[in-house]
């Protein structure tokens, strides 16, 4: 029992947690996942397994992503950057709703399953059934050679490495790391990316895994002071606009899997179709406002939630004053093409999950009633 303790303590280097760890990995993790694909100084993307199957790929009819939890998430960022920069038509389906139904999916249809462990049963189930209407099937797992692997025609990656706490992190920002070298691959290919606009988003891309890193250092003190503050909340909402609507997403789905409070994830202008009506000095409200991407309307967001007393953690970029000044609490993260902003601003939302499920007792590692791979239905 005494060796097995240790030895959990040495695969946790140090952290607490392995989840802290984790998140603390995230600027290797990035690096990894890019590492040999991005050639910057080329100006180019390789990846065999897109490169292999270009042509199929950019003549698809359209694209649809299957997926679960975080992976379904990762999915909803996936579909912004394949129709902005390769312009391709992209759904993104549950996994279990997919399976179900019979959706409309031809020889002509690209299917992208993505999943952490490969494993999991739903997704498994959708892929058979779309291989079995001829749709061609790309995965993109971060455990090599499982199952899922294995039945996808194509593939990359997410090289990751193991990820052991049940909510998902390190995994999360590879697969949106996967996903964008995808999309700007596609659209440099078939003729809907510029040069110019795939050389400077490839030198953002590039320049990811060291915003990462500043975020990281820049905001953990400050974001575990914030958590303190909201120990006691018993909802939460989470708003953004754009590609980071689905980073709301994610950031509600990390506090409820760990600290058990219950969150919700809208995108912010539906806002005043519902949320707002529970709105009070009860509620707090995660917003995240980068300076690229809907920038103004999300400060009007902002007044409306302060005009009814609702408590603002904003995330800006540096230098903010606008959102800064009304927001009760500030986090600041580096600036990026809005395209990549998720990449950046899920980490601060992992740590304050983090901190809350901490400051609470929860066991962050292993939730209750969660699995980390969920192989039944
Ligand atoms: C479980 C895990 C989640 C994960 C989801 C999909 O619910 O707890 O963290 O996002 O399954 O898993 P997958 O391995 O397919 O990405």
């Amino acid at each position: 029992q005494q060796l097995k303790l240790s030895l959990e303590q040495i695969e946790k280097g140090g952290y607490e947690h392995f989840m802290l760890k984790e998140i603390f990995e995230q600027p290797k993790s990035i690096h990894d996942t890019l590492r040999g694909r991005l050639l910057v100084e080329e100006g180019i993307i390789k990846m065999a397994g897109i490169w292999d199957h270009l042509e199929r790929l950019n003549q698809a009819q359209k694209i649809t992503i299957i997926a679960c939890g975080t992976s379904w998430h990762a999915g909803l960022i996936g579909e912004y950057l394949i129709e902005e920069f390769a312009r391709i038509p992209v759904e993104v389906e549950y996994a279990s709703e997919f399976r179900y139904r019979n959706p409309i999916i031809t020889d002509k249809d690209i299917v992208i399953a993505i999943s952490q462990s490969g494993e999991t049963a739903d997704t498994m189930a959708a892929i058979k059934m779309a291989k079995e209407k001829g749709a061609f099937v790309y995965g993109i797992c971060n455990v090599v050679d499982s199952s899922i692997s294995r039945v996808t025609d194509a593939g990359s990656y997410t090289h990751a490495g193991p990820e052991i706490g049940v909510a998902s992190t390190k995994a999360f920002t590879s697969q949106l790391t996967v996903l964008s070298l995808i999309a700007l691959k596609l659209g440099k290919h078939n003729g809907h990316l510029s040069n110019q606009e795939f050389m400077k988003l490839i030198t953002e891309l590039d320049a990811l895994p060291k915003k990462v890193e500043e975020v990281l250092e820049s905001t953990h003190e400050n974001v575990k002071e914030i958590a303190k503050h909201f120990i006691g909340a018993q909802n939460f909402l989470y708003l953004g606009r754009g590609y980071n609507f689905p980073a709301a997403l994610e950031g509600a789905l990390k506090l409820k899997e760990i600290s058990y409070i219950h969150a919700e994830g809208y995108p912010a202008a539906e806002m005043k179709h519902g949320p707002i009506a529970l709105i009070d000095e009860n509620m707090p409200i995660v917003i995240i406002a980068p300076k690229q991407g809907h920038y103004d309307k999300i400060v009007s967001n902002v007044q409306e939630i302060k005009a009814r007393k609702g408590r603002v953690v904003a995330l800006v970029n540096k230098g903010d004053t606008q959102v800064a000044s009304v927001a009760d609490f500030v986090i600041e993260f580096p600036e990026t093409s809005e395209c990549f902003s998720p990449i950046i601003a899920s980490i601060p939302l992992q740590l304050l999950a983090y901190y809350i499920a901490v400051y609470r007792g929860a066991n962050v590692d292993q939730p209750r009633n969660l699995a980390k791979s969920v192989t039944v239905e």
